[in-house]
């Protein structure tokens, strides 16, 4: 057999995209579960959408000059000469299910979650893959009432502190409505005008000036610093929409700061948009906020809706950060051990005998003698081996033997299960 070392696979995965091994799923289970939890305990029902969607779907919501248009999206043509695209987020599809399937039937608010993959076409970074997976909840037809605002960022927090992440805060900001929004952008573009900032964002002013407060160049952090600010620009109604939304985190205790140059990445945003970070950890575990255009500008009728995604590979970051500590409750098994061919032939019956009763049996049928079987048994933890031989298949008995103490006993099949429970 070659050595470890030397193995060449001969497929790597595509670049930026992971396999969740076993030893990782432990992670990934609690996520699930925190997640499923909290979606039942505020009411949110699980939507799943199509992994691929029409690329325009995203290219008119997301906004053509966004990154993630722009730059990420994974496009190709079907068949059919159709431009399809796998899905880079998960808000356009919900908004554009809710739509199709006439869910605006079903009581307001309605609230749904989703926890499915992504597919962004990034540099590979910590944080940062090409196919990563979110947790998104979204609440639909709320009126714009800013309770809900503060409910959405309220789970986004409790999901993070689920987890154990330790020293989490809400980063926040409004961007304001139809209304007042071209009013800041032009007090933007005017303080620009007289500005010399870099490459990027000049080309950000000619397409979409709302994201150069979003910029990261060094050249152009002064230059913001002075920047007129979205706050400054809003109309009376967004303005007491966001003291709203700020007064509820207040009454709820929710750390927040409040972030100018948060405008978020994607053009259906309007007023609140939000972000939760978790100190020592680059980048933002989850983001959000209102888009109450969306589901009008796919065809429904004018429709309030708020909601965020969280990165759940981040989550397992931030958590594997901090040392947070899984407690899987293991269940006691027992490790099936079978010598010769007749008792082999009826091992599987056996087996499925327990199952039935429920003792989570492990084995491996496919070795032949009793050392190797025994390592296993030990390797595994499991409590006790059953030692099924010749001799016992023909006498219809079995051996339990303690491996902690190493301790055995014959007993026979029928009484197998009550003699399992006495011992586990
Ligand atoms: P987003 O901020 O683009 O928002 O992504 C949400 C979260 O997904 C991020 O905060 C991050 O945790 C995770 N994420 C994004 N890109 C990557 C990546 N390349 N690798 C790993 N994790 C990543 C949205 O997508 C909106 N649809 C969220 C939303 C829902 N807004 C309203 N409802």
């Amino acid at each position: 057999m070659p050595s470890k070392k030397n193995i060449k696979p001969t497929f790597q995965s595509v670049k930026g995209m992971h396999d969740i091994l076993p030893q990782e799923q432990p992670y990934w289970d609690k996520v699930r579960k925190a997640a499923k939890d909290i979606a039942d305990y505020y009411n949110f029902s699980r939507i799943d959408t199509p992994i691929v969607e029409r690329a325009e779907l995203f290219e008119r919501t997301s906004g053509e000059s966004s990154e993630v248009v722009e730059r990420q999206m994974f496009v190709f043509k079907d068949k059919d000469d159709n431009r399809l695209a796998l899905r880079p987020e998960g808000t356009a599809p919900v908004a554009r299910a809710y739509v199709q399937n006439g869910l605006s039937r079903l009581p307001h608010p309605l609230k749904l979650f989703y926890l499915f993959p992504m597919f962004r076409y990034e540099q590979p970074q910590a944080g940062r893959a090409r196919q990563h997976h979110q947790i998104g909840f979204e609440i639909i037809g709320d009126n714009s009432d800013p309770v809900y605002d503060a409910q959405t960022i309220l789970v986004a927090y409790r999901l993070a502190e689920e987890l154990k992440i330790p020293k989490l805060s809400i980063q926040i900001n409004s961007i304001g409505c139809k209304n007042c929004r071209p009013i800041f952008k032009k007090k933007l573009l005017d303080y620009y005008k007289n500005q010399e900032p870099c490459k990027d964002c000049k080309r950000r002013l000619t397409v979409n000036p709302m994201r150069v407060l979003d910029c990261k160049n060094e050249v152009c952090q002064p230059i913001k610093q002075g920047a007129p600010t979205t706050i400054d620009s809003l109309c009376g109604y967004c303005n007491n929409h966001f003291k709203s939304v700020l007064e509820y985190l207040e009454e709820l205790k929710l750390p927040y700061s409040l972030n100018n140059s948060l405008v978020r990445g994607l053009d259906y945003y309007s007023r609140t948009v939000f972000e939760i970070v978790a100190e020592g950890v680059d980048v933002s575990l989850g983001g959000g906020g209102r888009y109450d255009y969306l589901v009008e500008q796919l065809g429904g009728r004018p429709t309030a809706a708020n909601g965020f995604g969280m990165g759940v590979e981040r989550l397992i970051l931030a958590m594997q950060k901090a040392g947070v500590q899984l407690n899987p409750k293991v269940k006691p098994k027992v490790f099936f051990i079978q010598i010769g061919a007749l008792a082999k032939k009826k091992s599987l019956p056996l087996i499925e005998g327990l199952r039935k009763l429920n003792i989570e049996v492990l084995e491996s049928l496919g070795k032949e003698s009793l050392k190797p079987q025994l390592r296993l048994a030990d390797k595994e933890t499991a409590k006790l081996a059953l030692i099924f031989g010749q001799k016992e298949a023909f006498e219809e008995s079995i051996i339990i033997r303690d491996l902690q103490t190493g301790a055995q006993e014959t007993v026979q099949l029928k009484k197998l299960v009550e003699e399992i429970k006495k011992r586990i």
